[in-house]
C-alpha cells in the first residue's frame, strides 16, 4: 500500500481529518471494494462448471476508479485478487504503474500516434481497434526490442463507436502477419444495452452484438490466430447473461457497489438479490451555516425556493464544483441525523442550501451525506440518486471533484 494511502488511512481513523479545512471529502471504503469484487469473483466461477482456471476479473478503473482514486483503487483491488486492469489512456495507465500495480493493465480506449513508445515503457496493454494502428505499434516494438509487445483486439460488434468490423477480420490478420514484433493476447467488444431487456433495438441489440462478435472469433480461429483472452461483459452482462461471461468480465459499476439501472426497472432489484453489493464511496460534507428563513423569502439564486412557513435552511459547505449534481436543486435529499432533509434552491458551485425545519438539535458542523453510508448506517444510494435526474450512477460518481479529498478507510 502506498504510504500516501497509509498515511490517509491512519488519520482517519484519529478522526482528527477535517478539522482544519474544507469540509467536504469522499470516504472510500477498502473493505467494502474488496467485499464486491469477491462477490462477483464467486458470481461468475459457479463451482457446477468445474473451470479448471477461475474466470478472470479486469476491474475498470478509468475515469480516476470511477471517481474513488484510480491508482489507489487499482492498489486494493491488485493485493484482494483483481486479475486485470482497465483504464481509458496511457496517462491513467502510467498512473496506475506508479501506484506499484503489476499485473496487466488494459488501454481500452488506445492511443494516439505518438504514444507508443511510452504505453510500451510502462508495459500497458493496448487495445488496437483501427487495422492501421498495427503497424505504429509494430515500430514501437521493434525499437524497443525485447519481448514482443502484447495487445488486445477491439472488435465492433454493433455499438457502431471503436473497434475493427467482423468483416475487417481478414485484412486484420494480413497485417498482423507482417508484425513480428506483437502479441494479440486478447480479443473484446463492449455491449451498448445489456441492461435493457425490453422488445426494443436495444433490448435485442446484446444478442445481436454476441453473434457478430463470436463470428469475428470464429473467422480469426479459422486464419489460425490464437485470440488469447476473450471478454465481452460489463456490469448488466455480468449479473444478468451469464452466456455472455466468456474467460474474462469486466466490472465497472459493480465494482463501486452499484448495480446499473436496468429496463424494466424491477430488474435491478433481481439483480441485487442475486449479488449484493456494498457502495464505497459516501460523500460527505458539513452544516457551515445556520439561517432562520421567513416564510415568503427567496432562498439561493434566482429564489426557487421560497418557504410557506418560517424555516430553518443549513448551508452544506460543498456545491456542484464539488460533485453535486445541479439538477439535484430542489430534488435531492441529504442524510443528516439519520433524517433525509431536502435540498432547497438552486445547488452552487459550492456551497448547498437544505432545509433542516423539521430535523431537531441541528448544529453547525454536523455531517451530511450526500450519497453512501452514514455513521448509523443508514444508506442514500447513488443508483437511486441518479435515476431521479435521469442519469446513470457513474456520471456521479465521477463527477466528483478533484478538489474533493479521497479518504481511505478499511
Ligand atoms: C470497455 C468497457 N468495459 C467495461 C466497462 C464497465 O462498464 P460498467 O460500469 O457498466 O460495468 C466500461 C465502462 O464504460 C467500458 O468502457
Amino acid at each position: 500500500m502506498p504510504s500516501k494511502q497509509k498515511s490517509l488511512l491512519s488519520r482517519s481513523s484519529r478522526g482528527s481529518r477535517h478539522e482544519a479545512r474544507r469540509p467536504v471529502w469522499a470516504e472510500v471504503s477498502l473493505g467494502a471494494l474488496a467485499h464486491n469484487l469477491a462477490a462477483i469473483q464467486k458470481y461468475v466461477n459457479p463451482p457446477e462448471e468445474k473451470r479448471k482456471s477461475p474466470r478472470k476479473i479486469l476491474s475498470i478503473v478509468k475515469g480516476n476508479g470511477y471517481g474513488h482514486g484510480g491508482p489507489q483503487v487499482a492498489k486494493a483491488l491488485e493485493n484482494a485478487g483483481s486479475d486485470w486492469f482497465g483504464v481509458t489512456c496511457t496517462d491513467e495507465g502510467i498512473a496506475v504503474r506508479e501506484a506499484g500495480v503489476r499485473r496487466p493493465i488494459l488501454v481500452l480506449t488506445g492511443f494516439v500516434a505518438g504514444e507508443q513508445a511510452r504505453l510500451l515503457k510502462y508495459d500497458l496493454t493496448p487495445a488496437v481497434h483501427r487495422c492501421d494502428q498495427l503497424p505504429l505499434l509494430e515500430r514501437a516494438a521493434a525499437r524497443r526490442g525485447s519481448k514482443p509487445a502484447s495487445f488486445h483486439l477491439k472488435v465492433d460488434s454493433g455499438m457502431n463507436r471503436l473497434g475493427i468490423a467482423s468483416s475487417d477480420v481478414d485484412c486484420f490478420a494480413r497485417q498482423l502477419g507482417k508484425c513480428k514484433h506483437l502479441k494479440l493476447t486478447g480479443i473484446f467488444s463492449h455491449f451498448a444495452s445489456s441492461e435493457v431487456f425490453t422488445d426494443t433495438t436495444a433490448g435485442k441489440q446484446t444478442q445481436e452484438q454476441e453473434e457478430r462478435f463470436y463470428a469475428a472469433l470464429d473467422r480469426l480461429r479459422a486464419l489460425g490466430i490464437d485470440p488469447g483472452i476473450v471478454h465481452l461483459a460489463n456490469s448488466a452482462a455480468i449479473v444478468s447473461r451469464p452466456e455472455t461471461w466468456a474467460n474474462m468480465v469486466r466490472p465497472g459499476a459493480l465494482l463501486y457497489g452499484y448495480h446499473p439501472g436496468y429496463d424494466p426497472a424491477e430488474k435491478r432489484e433481481e439483480a441485487e438479490k442475486l449479488l449484493p453489493l456494498k457502495p464505497v464511496m459516501s460523500l460527505r460534507t458539513k452544516i457551515i451555516h445556520l439561517r432562520r428563513v421567513p416564510a415568503g423569502a427567496g432562498v439561493g439564486y434566482d429564489a426557487t425556493f421560497v418557504p410557506k412557513r418560517p424555516s430553518l435552511i443549513g448551508v452544506l459547505a460543498a456545491g456542484y464544483g464539488d460533485g453535486i449534481h445541479r439538477s439535484l436543486g430542489n430534488r435531492g435529499s441529504v442524510l443528516l441525523r439519520g433524517k433525509l432533509a431536502p435540498i432547497v434552491g438552486i445547488i452552487s458551485m459550492d456551497v448547498t442550501m437544505i432545509d433542516v425545519t423539521d430535523i431537531e438539535g441541528v448544529e453547525v458542523g454536523d455531517v451530511a451525506t450526500i450519497y453512501g453510508t452514514d455513521a448509523s448506517g443508514n444508506v442514500i444510494l447513488a443508483n437511486r440518486v441518479a435515476r431521479s435526474i435521469g442519469t446513470v450512477t457513474s456520471d456521479l460518481l465521477c463527477a466528483v471533484s478533484q478538489r474533493v479529498e479521497r479518504v481511505y478507510v478499511r
